[in-house]
Formats: structure tokens, C-alpha cells, sequence
């Protein structure tokens, strides 16, 4: 039997790139607006009055009162199996890894483990309004099918691969050219297009791994087109230096990716904080994917992403949290940590160019902005119900704005789990704030 619900709120709705199309044709805003669900679908969008006239009697209104209807967040680049190590003090990238990082995968040999740490996981991007993921596992195979059962299990649109590794790391987490490229393979039959299920085929990085991995890497890319590859890129100086001397033969650190043919249109390159002229064209031309990591590129010390520079070379950008070098799950926060990093360069990020790398902009940064990223009509149902009033603080700053800019910007500067007072996959909630 067809399942209709309408909800009516607010609605903040983005349709398109402020920067492609003016800030005025970017976004539908309607202050009494409804959304209609049918079968896990948006089959319609408006102001109250019209869409409640053209409603089919009968059916169930859900009213929020005070509260505004956002797609759900898309946060393009996050570990899950480093989710109880986020928050470890004091190193930069490589020792990072070393001291914290590693040990903290190694636990991802025990399926019990990766199973537990993967339900907290999506828990924890439900409570923080995320609703799509492109994630990283650790070496283990049995990592990525413990995300994926937990993941289809609560209906969610993600992307995740298991980490290619074969050296440079501790022996317990490193696989062989053969058996990344054999249970990579595995994984892309079992889980890819399962449900709403995707895979990335996922070479941690250039220093981890061989030559003879990185082809096998290409390899999977050539078997299966419509897989997406995810690895990091330009993150950190002491990091561009020393693959330049794994691999003196190549031009730079992009080009060991290129050589390999590991860029391209699903191609998603973390970071990317420190690209020369040369290799941000050559991102461009593929069509090749940045996922921008404010709170990880601060918190390790990294760098600054200068978001119109890489823009201007016609690069796909979307925004990610790098849990657990990134210090929040929470999009909103991650938006505020990328407005000061703007800042700090002297650019301005716009709350609706803002929102827009959140939800649709991130969406299309990974091709999936045909099924999700907003609200429009045909789209899959993931959508969050905003609290605008969460904290005293936010409460008592709406009430002193005036305009939804302003109250946007509000959102994302003073926002975070909090604000988020629902959360729906597909039409069905699957989370509920408790009220404080
Ligand atoms: N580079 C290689 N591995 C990692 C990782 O786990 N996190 C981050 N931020 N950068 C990396
Ligand atoms: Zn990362």
C-alpha cells in the first residue's frame, strides 16, 4: 500500500551552485512551507497553501512547530573505525598516524569490534544529521562488511571501502597487492549498488602503498567504472616531501595517483590543502573530487584551503569531517571551522553556499545529486528537522535576527548535535532528539 506523509515547517531548500546560478535562483525558502513523502520519496514541495490544496484527502499532516526542514548533511570524507580515538593530542599528520592512528585500526582485526564501533558510528551521524557518508574502513575486510550490514540495515545512502595498505605501517595492518585487490573485489560484488550501498575503492595513501598495489588499485577502477575511489592527498608539507621521495620518478604527489589512473569523476581526494597551479588543473580537467576538512586540516595543523582558488580551476568541492582527525561529527561545526578558514584568506563563505556544500553541493561532488542532496520532487526522503532555538544562547541570537541569512548563519555558527531535533532516511525517522 502507498505510504504518503506531509510534513509542514519551514523549509530551506537548495537547488543549484550560488556561484553558477546568483545566490537569489540557488534556494527555495518557504516560512510555511509542506513537504510531501510518498514511499520514501519527495513527491512534493511548496508553500502550505498550495500544497496542501492539491493534497490527496486524508492524508497524515505532521506539523513541526518552530522548526525548519533541511536535506540531510553529506559528509564526503570520514573513518568510521577511528571514532573513539578522535580527539588525540598533540601530533601532526605522520605521527599522528603512528602513535594513535594505527594501534587504534589494529582492534579492527575482532568483527565484534568493528561491529560495535560501527553502530555507534552511524548512531552518531544520525544524531548529527548526516545522512550520507563516504567512509573509510581499516585494512580488514571483515571492517567494511560490518559497516555495510549496520549501514543497510538502517537504510542509509553510504559509500565505504576497505583501506588498501601494504607498507609503511605496522605489519598487522598491512594487506599484500593480491589480497587488497582479491577482497576489494569482494566487497564490490557483495555490497556495491546492495540496497543503497556503494563502494570506494581505497588506497590510504600514496606513501602506503606499492607501486604493484597502486596498479591494482587502477585495476578495480577499470573493472568497475561506477565505483568511486577515496584516498588522501596533499595534507601535510613533512607528508608532500616524503612521497616525492618514494616516488622520485613522478612530478609530484598528484601525479602518483594520475600515473596509476586513479583520478576521475568519482574520484575523491581528502584534503588537497597544498596543490600547485599545475596539479589543480590537472584536477580539473579529470573532473576529480576535493573533499574539504576544516576541523581535521586545523587540528592537525595541516593548512588552509583556499576554497574559491580550487574552485576557480572548476574542481568539485565537498565538505568532510575526517573523523578522528577532524574533532566533530557535526556538519554544522565543520561549516563554522570552514567559514574561518575562508576568513583567515579573506574570503567570504556564504550560509546558503554554506548549506549548499552541506547538502547538494556535496551530493554532486560524489554524482549522487540525481537521488539525494535535496529536497526536490523525485528525490530520496533523507531530511532533517532543524531546532533553530536549541540552546539559550541560539535562542536568544534568532530572536535578535532578522533575516533567514542571518538566521542560517546563526545555525551554523552556534549549531551542532543539538540542532538537530530529527533525522529521516528514506521517509522513516531514525532519530529523535530527547527533549533536555
Ligand atoms: N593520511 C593517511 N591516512 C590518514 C588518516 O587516517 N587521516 C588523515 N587525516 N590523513 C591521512
Ligand atoms: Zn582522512
Amino acid at each position: 500500500m502507498t505510504q504518503v506523509t506531509a510534513y509542514r515547517a519551514a523549509i530551506i531548500n537548495c537547488l543549484a551552485d550560488p556561484n553558477q546560478v546568483g545566490l537569489d535562483g540557488s534556494y527555495d525558502y518557504y516560512e510555511d512551507g509542506v513537504l510531501v513523502v510518498t514511499d520514501g520519496h519527495i513527491s512534493d514541495i511548496g508553500s502550505a497553501k498550495e500544497v496542501l490544496a492539491r493534497l490527496p484527502v486524508q492524508t497524515q499532516v505532521v506539523e513541526f512547530k518552530d522548526k525548519l526542514l533541511s536535506a540531510g548533511f553529506v559528509d564526503t570524507h570520514i573513518h568510521y573505525p577511528q571514532t573513539e580515538m578522535i580527539a588525540s593530542y598533540g601530533e601532526q599528520l605522520l605521527d599522528w598516524l603512528n602513535n594513535y592512528t594505527f594501534p587504534e585500526e589494529g582492534k579492527f582485526s575482532d568483527p565484534e569490534h568493528a561491529k560495535r564501533v560501527a553502530r555507534f558510528f552511524l548512531d552518531e551521524l544520525l544524531r548529527n544529521g548526516t545522512t550520507t557518508a563516504l567512509v573509510f574502513g581499516t585494512v580488514h575486510k571483515a571492517s567494511v562488511d560490518a559497516f555495510f550490514t549496520e549501514s543497510e540495515q538502517r537504510n542509509m545512502r553510504m559509500i565505504a571501502g576497505k583501506v588498501m595498505m601494504d607498507r609503511n605501517a605496522p605489519d598487522y595492518l598491512l594487506d599484500t597487492p593480491e589480497t587488497g585487490y582479491a577482497d576489494s573485489k569482494a566487497l564490490i560484488e557483495r555490497w556495491h549498488n546492495k540496497g543503497r550501498q556503494l563502494y570506494a575503492v581505497t588506497p590510504r595513501f600514496a606513501p602506503t602503498s606499492s607501486e604493484a598495489q597502486l596498479t591494482m588499485a587502477g585495476q578495480l577502477l577499470a573493472e568497475y567504472p561506477d565505483v568511486y575511489l577515496q584516498t588522501h592527498l596533499s595534507e601535510n608539507k613533512q607528508e608532500i616531501e616524503w612521497v616525492k621521495s618514494l616516488f622520485p620518478e613522478r612530478a609530484g604527489y598528484l601525479d602518483v595517483y594520475d600515473h596509476f589512473g586513479l583520478l576521475g569523476e568519482r574520484s575523491v581526494f581528502a584534503h588537497s590543502v597544498h596543490l600547485d597551479q599545475a596539479e589543480s588543473e590537472r584536477m580539473g580537467e579529470t573532473d576529480s573530487i576535493i573533499s574539504f576538512c576544516p576541523t581535521s586540516n586545523l587540528f592537525l595543523g595541516s593548512g588552509l584551503l583556499d576554497l574559491p582558488e580550487v574552485e576557480g580551476h572548476g574542481i568539485r568541492v565537498g565538505l568532510g569531517t575526517d573523523v578522528g582527525g577532524g574533532t566533530s561529527f557535526s556538519m554544522l561545526h565543520t561549516i563554522s571551522e570552514a567559514y574561518k578558514i575562508q576568513q583567515l584568506q579573506e574570503h567570504k563563505l556564504h550560509p546558503i553556499k554554506a548549506l549548499y556544500l552541506a547538502t547538494l553541493g556535496g551530493a554532486a561532488s560524489l554524482s549522487l545529486d540525481d537521488k539525494i542532496g535535496n529536497l526536490s520532487v523525485g528525490k530520496e526522503a533523507d531530511f532533517l528537522v532543524l531546532d533553530l532555538h536549541a540552546t539559550p544562547l541560539m535562542d536568544a541570537r534568532i530572536a535578535n535576527s532578522q533575516h533567514l541569512f542571518e538566521q542560517l548563519f546563526v545555525l551554523m555558527m552556534l549549531g551542532d548535535d543539538r540542532a538537530i531535533a530529527e533525522t529521516y532516511i528514506a521517509g522513516h525517522r531514525q532519530y529523535q532528539r530527547e527533549r533536555g
